[in-house]
């Protein structure tokens, strides 16, 4: 990409020092640099509408997804900043290090736990790419309760859905629980639904979802990439849905958990809620 350093790319060891680019180098930056392409406009939106727009990179391991990030958004831009959230101390005095050798000064770093982490008041992007398990979760509570007017997450493996279909297994007639009767079926359904409660409680609390395929990462099987852009105060008509789902599934992920969104059985669903008010002005669909 335009304005993407060799000494970035050295520093994430992508280039030898030859300068060249070797092919897992080449396949790796051009999968970051597709992700890239999918944030644009996320991060053209709020700089246009933030002076100083704050990025969370929740799980964030080596920061690769944050150095290119800053390289190309917040580098040459007067304001902003870029803060990392990882557990591994010593993958945050790294980064930190790196940060320091290429002079990014608006990057920050904090090792914690992402549901115990100190977060800005305000975050306009919260990003998570492949944050494991329930640190998905714990990404998108502090989105969601700190106003994010964007969110992009690629879940990683998940365990807790599946262990709560085990345990809470309907009883009833219906034939739905075959779905997931053999505990290898239980890990898929449990992450495709709790991927689908995801995407619908970010659509209860205001956001605009898109759930796609992150391209170019075919070795991976984690290239689910849901995108939210918050329109609304809230959806009631998505709230209601949720609360019929998790009633229906029987389960209860942590997102919804550190929410306070319930279960609740109801008929009719689809009738039982018109659409949702946009907070200003009835055709509005820009961010809030
Ligand atoms: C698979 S790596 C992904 C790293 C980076 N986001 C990327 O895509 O290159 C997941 C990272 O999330 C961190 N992590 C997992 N759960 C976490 C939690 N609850 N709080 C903070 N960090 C967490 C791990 O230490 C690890 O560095």
């Amino acid at each position: 990409m335009p304005d993407q350093s060799p000494e970035l790319l050295r520093e994430l060891h992508l280039l030898t020092r030859e300068g060249n680019l070797n092919a897992d180098a080449l396949r790796k930056l051009k999968q970051v640099n597709h992700l890239m392409g999918l944030l644009r406009p996320a991060m053209e939106d709020v700089q246009a509408r933030h002076p100083s727009p704050l990025v969370v990179d929740a799980g964030s391991g080596n920061a690769y997804l944050g150095f290119v990030l800053y390289e190309l958004f917040l580098k040459g831009a007067t304001d902003g900043a870029l803060l990392s959230i990882e557990g591994r101390p010593e993958l945050t005095e790294r980064a930190k290090e790196r940060a320091a050798r290429l002079g990014f000064s608006r990057m920050r770093f904090q090792t914690a736990h992402l549901d115990a982490a100190e977060y800005p008041e305000r975050i306009h992007v919260m990003l998570a790419l492949h944050a494991c398990d329930t640190a998905t979760d714990d990404a998108l509570v502090a989105a969601i309760r700190h106003g994010a007017d964007h969110v992009a997450v690629v879940p990683c493996c998940q365990a807790e859905v599946a262990a709560q279909l085990k345990s809470q297994r309907p009883q009833g007639p219906g034939t739905m629980s075959l779905l997931y009767q053999h505990p290898w079926h239980r890990r898929e359904f449990g992450s495709h639904i709790t991927n689908v409660i995801r995407a619908l409680t970010l659509e209860a609390f205001g956001y605009q979802v898109t759930v796609t395929e992150l391209t170019g990462w075919e070795h991976s099987l984690k290239n689910e990439l849901i995108l939210g852009r918050r329109v609304h105060r809230d959806n009631r008509r998505a709230r209601v849905q949720l609360e019929a789902l998790l009633a229906e599934v029987g389960v209860q992920p942590k997102l919804t958990r550190l929410l306070g969104v319930t279960p609740k059985a109801r008929a009719g669903v689809e009738d039982a809620v018109s659409e949702p008010e946009p907070e200003d002005a009835p055709t509005r669909t820009s961010p809030v």
